[in-house]
């Protein structure tokens, strides 16, 4: 079992440059997508680094040999829509017999609450460990909620995968889940007004699909 509370902060080189491009402003719809995935590999490693492997007996050109796979039942992959499926896209490269559910959440104008718009998870989540993923926990609002839903399907560990993450985003969630920890590239100065990571990178969903 992880330490609760724990937020891992994948410092190494490659990430930080390739977040670096992501953050600037001039860096295209493409180029976003892209360096996106690129960064949901590099997490995904780090991620999946205790993940537990068996011993199945193979043949190689030369001999047989007990060799490691991962344990079965794979994780499931939880996208928060729309952003998340930004990074669902590399994580289903690393783990492709992964199952992926969606959930979709939306904040009310002017009532300051967030409702959900859509569900669906595998039917046997129950038995898997879930990725929940999400290029930016801002507020930790919905990461909070994502993950309540979940809790009460999965009995395994959960872990919330982002880009990047607010120190505010960080206490909030983990005040409610202190067991799940948070995979991210970096943990950023604060929030604005209007709840933006800072310095951040804009509008997660709105840079991958060019809807700015
Ligand atoms: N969601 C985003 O896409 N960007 C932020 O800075 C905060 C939440």
């Amino acid at each position: 079992m992880l330490k609760p509370n724990y937020v891992h902060i994948i410092d190494h080189p490659l990430v930080q440059h390739k977040l670096s491009l992501l953050r600037k402003k001039e860096t295209s719809t493409n180029k976003f997508r892209s360096l996106m995935r690129e960064l949901s590999l590099l997490l995904g490693y780090e991620v999946t680094r205790n993940f537990k492997t068996t011993l199945e007996t193979i043949e190689t050109p030369m001999t047989t040999m007990d060799a490691p796979f991962l344990m079965r039942p794979k994780p499931a992959l939880i996208s928060i829509l729309r952003a998340g499926n930004g990074i669902l896209d590399g994580m289903l490269e690393l783990l492709p017999s992964a199952k992926v559910g969606h959930i979709g959440l939306y904040r009310q104008e002017n009532a300051n609450s967030i409702v959900e718009y859509y569900f669906k998870v595998p039917d046997d989540i129950a038995s898997r460990d879930v990725l929940v993923l999400d290029p930016m926990l801002a507020t930790g609002q919905s990461a909070v909620i994502a993950v309540n839903r979940l809790k009460k399907k999965c009995s395994r560990q959960i872990f919330f995968v982002c880009i990047l993450a607010a120190p505010e985003g960080i206490e909030y969630f983990h005040s409610v889940h202190p067991d799940v920890p948070i995979y991210t590239a970096s943990v950023d100065e604060r929030l604005n007004e209007k709840n933006y990571i800072l310095p951040g990178l804009g509008d997660a969903g709105d840079r991958l699909y060019g809807t700015q």
